[in-house]
């Protein structure tokens, strides 16, 4: 009997024909999100599921899903998955590390940038017919980028790709904060400091978030962490949403406490909080970090491989959780 996958979104077409050599495939055409008991109807019988961060993989869909051997997610982020209750199941879980590093830290810094020099504002101004004389001084005039303070929360593969980018084109000074230090050779190959949790927020002119979301990093960017930031900061998250507490942003962008935000990932999203919708001073992107074609096709073909290898017919048992 040929393993049977479903994959909860559609994807490349070569993608698509790979997987069919191994396995019977279901596939998602239309690309909407499913509604939960639709993911669980349609994964009844199914072996091996190509998810995404859409997708909330927990014990009670496991429990409804037991012919469920493999979940192999497309993205390096896996919050929206329980390994414990996979694991305890014998369920095995893969993620897309690596391919996807540079992209997103490209993404990030023109995030970070266009949040500095207030490009979305400037934008909708001229869409709007605003640009009716130019002024000097005071028109759009953003912070600087070259030879700022780059701060960094978190310190994994993309945020040592940040680091790198500030400090080596644009003269940077940088400094990052992460659970454990890096080595004293990663920390010179990207030119980064660390510091405390409270001297990144105080220091930092342009704040920017790349550690993974859990229980312990949910809100580790509230009210108390926005109050030590420079008025003139920005703060960049491409993270996941849930380590910012959007509606205490909102209130320190409308307040102007910092200056500006750029925000890719979202509490709840595909829903935005409506106070960030209202306030000028934010660039909002819908979780796009990795999005160039050619990562993302990346992404996709690493899955197709960890599917493949996790069912039995790889070279390896699976690239595992990194
Ligand atoms: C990732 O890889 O985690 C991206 O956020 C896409 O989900």
């Amino acid at each position: 009997m040929r393993p049977s996958v479903l994959a909860t979104r559609a994807t490349f077409p070569d993608i698509a024909d790979r997987l069919r050599q191994h396995f019977d495939v279901e596939d998602n055409p239309s690309d909407t999100i499913w509604p939960r008991d639709e993911l669980i109807r349609r994964l009844q019988g199914k072996h091996g599921v190509m998810s995404t961060g859409s997708e909330r993989i927990d014990a009670a869909l496991l429990d409804a899903c037991p012919s469920l051997k493999a979940v192999c997610n497309v993205g390096v982020g896996y919050n929206n998955i329980d390994v414990a209750a996979c694991t305890a199941r014998g369920v095995l879980v893969t993620n897309t590390p690596d391919v996807l590093t540079e992209t997103t830290a490209d993404f990030g810094f023109a995030l970070m940038m266009a949040t500095a020099r207030r490009i979305g504002e400037s934008e909708r101004f001229l869409r709007g017919g605003g640009w009716t004389k130019t002024g000097i001084y005071d028109m759009f005039a953003g912070g600087d980028v070259y030879g700022a303070t780059l701060g960094i929360l978190g310190m994994g593969r993309i945020g040592q790709a940040i680091a790198r980018r500030g400090a080596g084109g644009f003269g940077m000074k940088v400094i990052y904060h992460n659970r454990s230090r890096l080595s004293q050779a990663l920390e010179a190959g990207c030119g980064a400091r660390y510091v405390d949790k409270q001297a990144l927020l105080g220091e930092a002119d342009h704040l920017v978030l790349v550690l993974p979301y859990s229980a312990s990093s949910h809100h580790a960017i509230g009210a108390a962490e926005l109050s030590l930031m420079k008025r003139t900061a920005t703060l960049t998250n491409i993270a996941r949403g849930g380590i910012v507490d959007d509606a205490a942003l909102a209130r320190a962008l409308r307040d102007r406490t910092i200056a500006a935000a750029g925000l890719d990932v979202f509490e709840g999203e595909p829903d935005v909080h409506p106070d960030l919708l209202t306030v000028p001073n934010v660039v909002l992107t819908p979780h796009i970090g990795s999005a160039s074609v050619r990562t993302r096709h990346a992404m996709a073909a690493l899955t197709a491989d960890n599917l493949i290898a996790a069912l039995g017919f790889g070279p390896s048992a699976g690239k595992p959780l990194t």
